[in-house]
């Protein structure tokens, strides 16, 4: 069966997208899509490439089970708008970044996560500057997203 490699992208690869990253691998592992959808992150700037995720994301990411510890950040690559089937933004700003990274032939690939998730055109909020609970929030619109997402590409491959 054809795998749909996705990739989560925000600005760092260090705060939304790896736990993006991490809640997508645990539902689809839950729900046996674990095979079907390899995913990865990358970030739009090289700044904290070689990190690992925020304190602020592990802890968030832990406190439901789910291990994002040992993910490093890098930065997207053009050989990534290839290999990805699905890449999807965090927010308007990365979008926009994205888009201007893509050539023309792999744009359609790229999306906002809750645009193509949950039909919603809303960000994923930057919570680098705030505290846990924007953490908390982050986490909260991922899992909804990513949940709405698995049941998606699902719909999608048995219509
Ligand atoms: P992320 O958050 O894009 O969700 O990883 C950020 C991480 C770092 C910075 C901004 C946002 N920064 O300015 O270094």
């Amino acid at each position: 069966m054809n795998t749909r490699p996705i990739l989560f992208v925000c600005l760092g690869n260090i705060c939304r997208s790896p736990l993006g990253e991490g809640i997508f691998r645990d539902l689809a592992d839950k729900t046996g899509n674990g095979g079907l959808y390899p995913v990865d992150s990358a970030g739009t700037g090289a700044w904290h490439a070689g990190s690992p995720p925020d304190p602020r994301s592990v802890r968030i990411a832990a406190a439901h089970g789910i291990d994002i510890s040992a993910q490093r950040a890098r930065k997207i690559e053009q050989d990534d708008f290839e290999r990805f089937a699905i890449i999807l933004a965090m927010d308007r700003s990365n979008l926009r970044d994205l888009r201007r990274m893509a050539s023309p032939g792999v744009l359609t690939k790229v999306h906002l996560f809750n645009s193509y998730a949950t039909g919603q055109e809303i960000d994923v909020p930057d919570p680098y500057y705030g505290g846990q609970k924007g953490f908390e929030i982050v986490y909260n619109m991922l899992f909804a997203g990513c949940t709405s997402l698995i049941e998606k590409l699902t719909a999608e491959r048995t219509s």
